[in-house]
């Protein structure tokens, strides 16, 4: 006489309601698994994505040494909030845990840039930023500032070094984008990034002129605010340009460029 015990119990452990809940208990474990894997991980993950924001600062600021601790480098390095509109130096917030990319969110601490100026299409700013002061003893000799805005297909993030007469630049470097392999990330090329060194914001009026243009540049008058366009990637050039026009003019850091101009930002 057949088993019946035994063939009854393998049916019901094949059926559909034993599979349906083995899935959807396997499914839950996973997904419990990865959300705890997500969060544990997180404050690890900004703290790697912090540092490689103060390793570009350093690069760009020409003082990065390849293989040290990252963290006792940038500490040489005076990071300042700044009031955009008025260009002066804001206390009582830490600039170092001050997330001026964040506080776009957030309407008590950022504006809508109006249409008419948003060249850069970022839509809101914070109303501060933080500008980090390299100094040689008590001398500056260096301001990065955080610049971003629209490339073709994504918002581009990097930090532009002036000399401190806030004028000349010493570098400009992009530490995250989502341009094209090969076309647009050419904006990452050493040689093109090389380029940026010496060239001038404005010029004798005031006028803010730096440019990516397209093709190359052709010496003569105004090449000293002009960088080789991108080949193949006029469009991310252009963007370039439109994110430093924004940020270097009077809705970005002009007004504390200007302080910078007339030696007036050093100290505060
Ligand atoms: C798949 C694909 C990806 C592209 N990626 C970029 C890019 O990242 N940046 C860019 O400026 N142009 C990119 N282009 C080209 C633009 O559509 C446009 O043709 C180009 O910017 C014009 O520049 P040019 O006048 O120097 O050729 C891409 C085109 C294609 C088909």
């Amino acid at each position: 006489m057949p088993d019946t015990t035994i063939s009854r119990t393998s049916r019901n452990r094949d059926g559909i309601a034993n599979n349906l809940i083995v899935a959807v208990g396997v499914s839950l474990f996973c997904s419990v698994l990865v959300s705890a894997a997500a969060v544990i991980l997180k404050p690890e993950q900004q703290r790697n994505e912090e540092l490689y924001r103060q390793r570009i600062v350093l690069d760009v600021a020409g003082i990065y040494e390849a293989g040290g601790d990252i963290e006792a480098q940038f500490s040489a390095i005076d990071t300042r909030l700044v009031e955009l509109q008025t260009g002066t130096y804001v206390s009582g917030i830490d600039p170092q845990s001050f997330d001026a990319l964040e506080a776009r969110n957030d309407p008590d601490v950022s504006i809508r840039v109006p249409p008419e100026l948003d060249i850069a299409g970022i839509r809101r700013r914070s109303i501060y930023s933080p500008v980090y002061l390299v100094r040689d003893g008590d001398t500056l000799t260096q301001i990065v500032l955080p610049v971003y805005g629209s490339g073709l297909w994504s918002r581009m993030h990097g930090f532009l070094s002036l000399e401190p007469d806030g004028n000349t630049i010493r570098g400009l470097q992009f530490y995250e984008h989502g341009e094209t392999p090969g076309l647009g990330d050419q904006i990452d090329k050493p040689d093109w990034r090389a380029q940026w060194s010496g060239k001038l914001l404005t010029d004798e009026t005031g006028q803010l002129r730096i440019e990516v243009v397209r093709g190359k540049v052709i010496a003569g008058e105004g090449d000293e605010h002009q960088v080789d366009g991108l080949a193949g990637a006029t469009l991310t050039g252009r963007g370039v340009t439109h994110l430093l026009q924004y940020w270097m003019g009077p809705h970005g850091f002009g007004p504390y460029l200007q302080k910078i101009a007339e030696g007036n930002a050093n100290n505060g």
